[in-house]
């Protein structure tokens, strides 16, 4: 049986690359779910290979594709996999996935990585994940190019002020997610005050070079 990495590398994407090495992270998350009938999420399809690469890895799950092209990408829906030509911001379609599906296990985000459709796409799909998810969110290096992702989505300096449309970049969002995971305390003392608290009820927030994993409680 193989593993993500050399699956990723058979399907063509770039999840475990020159680029990115996502893989190890991904199998400790995913690793036990392998053969469980698990649905799951992705943003962003391109030319289809990481869809093929979730196809094969898992077993039994069922795969939804989201992409605003479907052009390149030569996937048709089958048993499972489904793919729907959708914006990664578009809440009524996204929903109506979800309602479909019956809520998803795993998102992943791996498309336009503009950091203001990364963090309204989590805003969206955080109540559609169910109990005891993940979510992912790759390639967070974006965050810090404004040359390709514009000075109204990136800053390159991490103690920056906001960004000039007032806005976090995707990095900036991940951290105060950080805050969720710490603010609350067994007992009636609350350290982080409800003004401040955004409501994830998050479990955890964990960082990988260029990607993070986030975990909702069961
Ligand atoms: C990095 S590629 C995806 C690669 C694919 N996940 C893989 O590993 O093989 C990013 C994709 O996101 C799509 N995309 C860009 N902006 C989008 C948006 N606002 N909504 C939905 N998809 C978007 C692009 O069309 C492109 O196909």
């Amino acid at each position: 049986m193989r593993d993500l990495g050399q699956l990723s590398k058979r399907h063509g994407s770039d999840k475990e690359s020159l680029y990115h090495q996502y893989a190890k992270p991904y199998e400790q998350y995913l690793g036990s779910l392998r053969h469980k009938p698990i649905k799951l999420l992705e943003l962003g399809i391109a030319s289809g290979a990481s869809i093929r690469m979730w196809k094969d890895y898992f077993s039994t799950a069922t795969i939804y594709g989201v992409d605003c092209d479907l052009s390149q990408s030569g996937l048709v829906s089958d048993r499972r996999v489904k793919v729907f030509e959708l914006d990664q911001t578009d809440e009524a379609g996204l929903t109506a996935i979800a309602d479909e599906s019956g809520g998803f296990d795993v998102i992943v985000d791996d498309a336009s990585h503009i950091s203001s459709k990364t963090i309204a796409s989590f805003k969206i799909l955080w109540p559609l994940l169910k109990s005891g998810g993940l979510y992912v969110i790759e390639d967070l290096q974006t965050s810090y190019d404004p040359v390709h992702y514009t000075s109204e989505e990136a800053c390159v300096d991490p103690d920056g002020p906001p960004l000039p449309n007032g806005g976090l970049t995707a990095v900036q969002f991940c951290k105060r997610l950080v805050d969720e995971v710490n603010y609350d305390l067994s007992g009636n003392w609350t350290p982080l005050q409800r003004e401040y608290w955004l409501g994830y009820e998050l479990e955890s927030v964990q960082f990988f070079n260029n990607i993070c994993f986030i975990t909702k409680g069961s």
